[in-house]
């Protein structure tokens, strides 16, 4: 951890309380001076910290920006994700930046964000609106040890881990469309783009973009979305802590893609399940030109959606665009 991310983390750890200048320098092996002088760069942060000669230094409030040292010192001890955090001001998608990490060969867990992105895109080409400090637009890097059909199981830990972080973090109860539309009362807050680097036989890597509409205003939508988008402030009428949010997802992440590389993926697809509105419904998928009907009867083990055809037939399904008949 850097030196502002132990900072960070020794002063929420002191929660109301407070930390001594003394005591920190010597946790962290520097100088009081050095300590003095990294308070007053994160205080340029917007990070509103209390000093006094009897008192110490005490966290009194954090700016809603995503920082890395920042969401490091929140997260604390995870196995992969996020044990490598960078944040980017804007980018074209934060898809692009892990590409090219994972090209270089950077290892698996690297989580990238950006306060905006300029090209963001949406699953079947779409575009992703990603305004500035509103939203989470962020990109995991994964190099699990699975075939490429398994590849959607990671989709599904996805949307089993943003449900999971959603609805600590607000209450709300998000509803799962399939394969990764995140829904509240009927309307989307977020989405999943999982782009794929395979051999035959084996993945190379996975990168998994994740978006969250997080205090996106109605106006920030373009009309033509207004009727089907929403954003977690529209929804609890309140502002969300972007931070504090984008730690759970990382934190729901590590502990589903650890239950996945432990061949437990039926527990992830449980919970998957109990939130997931296609299941038990009448179904049309287009995929590509292609339209199949039928009855969406559950998760196969290797995260395809299993559908009852018209003709009685089970069909495995990856891929495609779901509209639920009745
Ligand atoms: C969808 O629902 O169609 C998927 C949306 C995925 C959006 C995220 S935002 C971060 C990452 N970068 C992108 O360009 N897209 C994903």
């Amino acid at each position: 951890m850097s030196i502002d991310a132990q900072i960070l983390s020794a002063l929420r750890q002191a929660g109301d309380g407070s930390v001594s200048g003394a005591d920190l320098a010597q946790q962290l092996g520097v100088s009081r001076a050095a300590i003095w002088a990294r308070i007053e760069e994160l205080r340029q942060l917007g990070y509103e910290i209390e000093a006094g000669p009897h008192i110490g230094y005490r966290l009194r409030s954090s700016p809603d920006a995503l920082h890395a040292d920042d969401l490091t010192a929140r997260l604390g001890r995870t196995r992969v994700i996020g044990r490598d955090i960078r944040v980017f001001e804007q980018t074209t998608s934060t898809n692009d930046i892990v590409e090219k990490l994972a090209r270089d060969g950077v290892p698996e867990g690297v989580a990238v964000f950006a306060e905006a992105q300029t090209r963001g895109r949406g699953r079947l080409g779409r575009q992703w609106i990603s305004p500035a400090r509103q939203g989470i637009w962020c990109s995991v890097l994964l190099r699990p040890d699975l075939r490429p059909q398994q590849a959607t199981q990671l989709t599904v830990a996805a949307a089993a881990s943003l449900v999971a972080a959603i609805r600590s973090q607000t209450g709300l109860k998000p509803e799962i469309k399939w394969p990764n539309d995140i829904l509240v009362n009927g309307r989307k807050l977020a989405g999943i783009l999982t782009e794929l680097s395979a051999e035959l036989d084996h993945i190379r890597y996975v990168i998994l973009g994740i978006g969250v509409d997080v205090n996106v205003e109605a106006e920030a939508f373009p009309a033509d979305l207004r009727r089907t988008a929403t954003s977690l402030a529209i929804e609890t009428g309140e502002r969300v802590s972007r931070p504090e949010l984008a730690v759970a997802i990382l934190r729901e992440l590590d502990r589903n893609y650890r239950r996945i590389a432990a061949g437990e993926f039926e527990g992830v697809a449980d919970e998957w399940e109990a939130s997931c509105t296609t299941i038990g419904r009448e179904v049309t998928i287009r995929i590509g030109d292609r339209r199949v009907r039928g009855r969406a009867e559950s998760l196969g083990e290797d995260g395809a959606l299993l559908l009852r055809t018209e003709h009685g037939r089970i069909e495995p399904i990856t891929g495609g665009d779901v509209t639920l008949e009745k």
